[in-house]
């Protein structure tokens, strides 16, 4: 299959340009290289896959750029594509996330509907349920977003699934809980966690370290990527990828300090809005119609991306 692949230089992306070509597909990655956190690292993100002949790189805004030409030849579309974060989406800080999660998804839907691509596989995100009223949360539960951020990736994804309700487009939204690893971006729980224990400084805990995410390792998350553009599932389709183990942030510090083999210092701040309270997925759904498991062990996945960072 050629896969355009959005935000294929970001931390997920990355990954999945990597799977991608590992099992014969061909790639055309294609990435704005936004400033959310310093583009450098995104293009040591991709530095492995220059000149590799199935990965071609477009540097490209897709809430702008030509669409149709991005798509040219391509089979089908995996779009990771977007501005992460919930602290930054309150305030002026918002219209750049409805420009990036909301316009640039629209235009590429529309693009993909009228080239008659094929699968169109959307990252969403487990923020899209807010505090959700039971665990682990099934996809059918109404969403109820805690923050601006999620609310653009609730949006997003509404707009996947109508494009795959209303005219047939392939569509199948993924949503990701927490992921980790090598590369996680540097405005996350775990990297800010190692970087403490690794001499970066106090690790800011927002909250009373009460609050409790599932953790999916991001090769994990690579591997249900490329089995999402080969399912066979109605349009509009929605599955949680869901790693196995919730913990909280307390049992987080505990086992980043003993893959850094020394603790995390902590800087205690007032609880912030827009985080939910806890966060778990059913993953009954990904198992039936991907055949996907998380398999990495948490204490695993996070030695990996400590080493990584060390
Ligand atoms: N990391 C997580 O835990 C997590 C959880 C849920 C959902 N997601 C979603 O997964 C996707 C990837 O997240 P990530 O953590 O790898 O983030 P990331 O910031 O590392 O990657 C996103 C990439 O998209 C690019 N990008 C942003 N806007 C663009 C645009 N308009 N045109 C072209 N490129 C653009 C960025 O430059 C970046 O390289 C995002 O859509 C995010 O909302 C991530």
């Amino acid at each position: 299959m050629k896969v355009l692949l959005t935000g294929c230089a970001g931390f997920i992306g990355s990954h999945t340009a990597e799977a991608l070509v590992a099992a014969g597909h061909s790639v055309r990655g294609v990435d704005a290289f936004t400033d959310y956190y310093d583009p450098a690292r995104k293009r040591a993100n991709v530095a492995g896959l220059h000149g590799h002949p199935s990965f071609e790189l477009v540097e490209a805004d897709l809430a702008v750029a030509d669409a149709d030409a991005l798509l040219e030849g391509v089979d089908a579309v995996a779009h990771l594509a977007g501005q992460p974060g919930v602290r930054a989406s309150w305030d002026t800080g918002f219209a750049v996330y409805v420009d990036r999660n909301v316009v640039a998804t629209q235009r590429l839907l529309e693009a993909a509907r009228r080239a008659g691509t094929g699968r169109f596989v959307y990252a969403s995100s487990s923020s899209v349920y807010g505090d959700a009223e039971s665990f682990p949360t099934p996809e059918d539960v109404v969403p109820r977003p805690v923050s601006p951020y999620g609310v653009t990736k609730l949006a997003g994804e509404h707009l996947v699934s109508l494009y795959g309700t209303n005219f047939g487009l392939p569509t199948l939204s993924l949503r990701y809980f927490t992921v980790y690893g090598p590369r996680q971006r540097p405005d996350m729980a775990i990297w800010r966690m190692a970087d403490a224990a690794l001499g970066g400084g106090p690790f800011p805990l927002y909250g009373d370290g009460t609050a409790a995410r599932s953790f999916t390792y991001v090769a994990d998350v690579a591997a249900a990527n490329l089995a999402a553009l080969d399912a066979e599932v109605p349009p509009g389709t929605v599955v949680n990828l869901s790693g196995s183990e919730t913990v909280d942030v307390q049992a987080l510090l505990q086992l980043v300090g003993e893959a850094a083999g020394a603790p995390v210092p902590v800087e205690q701040r007032e609880a912030e809005p827009g985080d939910a309270r806890r966060t778990g997925g059913d993953t009954a759904r990904a198992r039936a119609l991907l055949g996907w498991v998380a398999s990495t062990p948490l204490d695993e996945g996070v030695a990996a991306q400590v080493a990584w960072q060390r």
